[in-house]
C-alpha cells in the first residue's frame, strides 16, 4: 500500500494532537517538533517495546542513561570535532544554505532565456526542456551564484559553567553512542559481563542540520535508540569472524522488529554502504531504508564500528578499555556492532504505514492501523446516550477499571458513529459502548443485561460481551496478543 502524502499526515498529526511545530505561536522553529497528548503516548510506547524486546527480554543486554553534556574531549576522541561535518554552499543572492551533496536531488527554479525569461520549476537532475540548460545557479531563487563548498560542523556548541571561554566549551551530544563507550568499563566492572554483551540507551541527540526537513524525518533535536554490542574479535562463529556473524544477526533482528510492529515488508529494504559511503569508524554498515513519501530514506543504521571508539577513548583518556579473555589469557579490545535507530523516524514510519483511507457506506473513513502495543489509546469507552445517568456512570466505572492496565479514554462529545470515526483516526484498537440494554430501564422495571459492545477498529465488527469478562477479553487481546478472530469466535455479534 502506498504511503499518504506527507502533508496529509502532518495535518492529521496537528489536528489530533500527535505532533505540533515547536514554538508555533512565535512563528515556529521548522526544525524542532513537540509531541502532543497522543504523540507522547505513541513515542513512549515505541521506546517501551524497544526496551522490553532488546533489553529486558535478552540475557546479553543491559541498559544505560548517560548525560547529554559530556567532557569536550569525548568529541575530540570520537572524531566528531574534526569529522562530523557536512559540506555546505550558500546562495550569494537569496542567502539560502544547502548541503552540497544534496543540491542535485532538489527541484530547481529556472528563468528560461528561450521563453523570454519565464520562470519554471524543474525536476531534480533534469534539464530545462525549452533551452536544454542544466542547473548551475541557486535552486531556490534561480538567480544567485553559489559559493564553493565549506565544511560545517553539525554539533551544537555550548559553555559549561558561568564563563563563556574556550576552556568551557562543550557540545550537546550528536549521538547517544559515545555515552556508552565512555561507560564501557564502568558497566563491565559493575555487572561482571562476559563478551558478547550489549549496552542499550535511549535518549536525545542534537545536530545542527543544514537542511532539516520532511516533518520529523530530519530535525535538530531528536531521540535515538542505540545498542553497542561488544564482541570478541578473536572468536569465530559458524566458521566466520564473530563480529561479522553478530552484524548479520542484528540486521535480521532489527528488520524483524519493524515488521513485528507493523511495517509492511514492501516498504522496507536493506542498503549496503559502498566503500565511499562508509563512516571513518566502520568496517561495514547496512541501513534499513523505509519508503517515505519523499522516497527511500534511512530509517536506521547497523554498523560494525570495530574497536575504533574504545581504542580512541583509551588513547585520549589514558584508561585501559579492554576485556580480559580468561581462556586465551589476554586483554582484548572488543569489536562493536551498533544498531542505531531514530525514535522520531520510527514513529513517522509507523504512522505512514498505518495510515489508511477507505469508503464505508458512502463516507470516507480514515484509520491508523497501528499495532495495539503502539496505539496511544488502547480502549475508548463510549456512551450510546450521554443523557442517561446510569449509562454515563457505568462508562466512568469501566474507564477507571480498565485504565489501570490499558490506557482508556471516555468520550461523549458526539454521536456514536462520529465517536467511532475519531477513534479510528487515532488508531484506538477497541471501543466499548454502553447502551440502554446494558443498564436496563428502571422506570419500566427492565433490568440491564450487564453486557457491552466491543468494536474492533480494522474489521469494525461488534461483539456483545459481559462486563464481568471484559478484563479477561482485553488481557487476551492486548497482553497475550490474541487475534480478534479468536474473541469473535467466542462471543455473539452485537446488533448494529
Ligand atoms: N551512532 C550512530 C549514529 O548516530 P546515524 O546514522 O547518524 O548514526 C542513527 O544516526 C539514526 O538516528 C538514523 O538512522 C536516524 O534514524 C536517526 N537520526 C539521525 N539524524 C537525525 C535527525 N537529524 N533527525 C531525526 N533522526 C535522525
Amino acid at each position: 500500500m502506498s504511503a499518504p502524502a506527507m502533508d496529509v499526515l502532518v495535518s492529521l498529526c496537528k489536528r489530533r494532537g500527535f505532533i505540533f511545530q515547536s514554538s508555533e505561536i512565535y512563528g515556529g522553529t521548522g526544525s524542532c517538533w513537540d509531541y502532543g497528548p497522543l504523540g507522547v503516548e505513541l513515542k513512549n510506547n515505541i521506546k517501551r517495546v524497544w526496551w522490553r524486546d532488546f533489553v529486558h527480554q535478552r540475557d546479553d543486554m543491559v541498559g544505560l542513561d548517560a548525560s547529554i553534556l559530556m567532557h569536550a574531549m569525548v568529541w575530540k576522541a570520537s572524531g566528531h570535532v574534526d569529522h562530523f561535518t557536512d559540506p555546505m554552499v550558500d546562495c550569494r543572492e537569496c542567502r539560502h544554505r544547502f548541503r552540497a551533496d544534496q543540491i542535485d536531488e532538489m527541484d530547481w527554479t529556472h528563468y528560461c532565456a528561450a521563453t523570454k525569461g519565464n520562470k519554471f520549476t524543474i525536476k531534480a537532475g533534469e534539464p530545462c526542456k525549452h533551452c536544454g540548460e542544466r542547473r548551475t545557479l541557486c535552486p531556490h531563487c534561480g538567480k544567485g551564484e553559489l559559493t564553493a563548498p565549506r565544511q560545517f560542523n553539525l554539533m551544537f556548541k555550548t559553555f559549561m559553567g558561568p564563563v563563556e571561554e574556550d576552556a568551557a566549551v562543550t557540545y550537546l551530544r550528536p549521538e547517544t553512542a559515545q555515552g556508552i563507550f565512555v561507560n564501557f568499563d564502568n558497566v563491565l566492572q559493575s555487572t561482571r559481563r562476559k563478551l558478547p554483551f550489549g549496552i542499550a540507551q535511549i535518549g536525545k541527540a542534537f545536530r545542527n542540520e543544514i537542511t532539516p526537513g520532511n516533518f520529523i524525518f530530519r530535525s535538530r533535536e531528536f531521540e535515538q535508540m542505540e545498542i553497542e554490542f561488544f564482541v570478541n574479535p578473536h572468536d569465530r562463529l559458524e566458521d566466520r569472524p564473530a563480529d561479522e556473524v553478530w552484524h548479520d544477526r542484528w540486521i535480521a533482528e532489527c528488520q524483524a522488529w519493524f515488521a513485528r510492529y507493523g511495517l509492511a515488508a514492501d516498504n522496507v529494504k536493506l542498503h549496503e554502504h559502498g566503500r565511499e559511503e562508509l563512516a571513518h569508524y566502520s568496517k561495514r554498515t547496512v541501513d534499513l531504508l523505509y519508503r517515505f513519501p519523499m522516497g527511500w530514506s534511512e530509517l536506521m543504521g547497523i554498523a560494525n564500528r570495530t574497536d575504533f571508539d574504545l581504542k580512541q577513548h583509551s588513547k585520549f583518556s589514558g584508561k585501559m578499555l579492554t576485556w580480559f579473555d580468561e581462556e586465551r589469557k589476554e586483554h582484548v579490545v572488543p569489536f562493536v556492532i551498533e544498531p542505531s535507530a531514530g525514535v522520531d523516524r520510527a514513529l513517522l514510519a509507523f504512522l505512514l504505514d498505518a495510515y489508511q483511507e477507505e469508503e464505508v457506506r458512502g463516507e470516507k473513513r480514515v484509520l491508523l492501523r497501528l499495532h495495539p502495543e503502539l496505539a496511544p489509546i488502547k480502549i475508548a469507552v463510549l456512551p450510546l446516550l450521554k443523557k442517561r445517568g446510569e449509562i454515563v456512570a457505568t462508562c466512568h466505572d469501566l474507564r477507571r477499571r480498565l485504565t489501570r492496565r490499558w490506557l482508556t479514554l471516555y468520550d461523549d462529545t458526539a454521536a456514536i458513529g462520529r465517536l467511532y470515526r475519531r477513534q479510528d483516526e487515532v488508531g484506538t484498537p477497541y471501543c466499548v459502548t454502553v447502551d440502554v440494554k446494558t443498564v436496563g430501564d428502571p422506570d419500566k422495571g427492565e433490568p440491564g443485561d450487564g453486557k457491552v459492545t466491543i468494536r474492533e477498529r480494522d474489521t469494525m465488527q461488534q461483539l456483545r460481551v459481559p462486563i464481568a469478562e471484559l478484563d479477561a477479553v482485553f488481557a487476551r487481546l492486548l497482553d497475550a496478543g490474541a487475534p480478534w478472530s479468536e474473541i469473535a469466535a467466542a462471543y455473539p455479534r452485537a446488533e448494529s
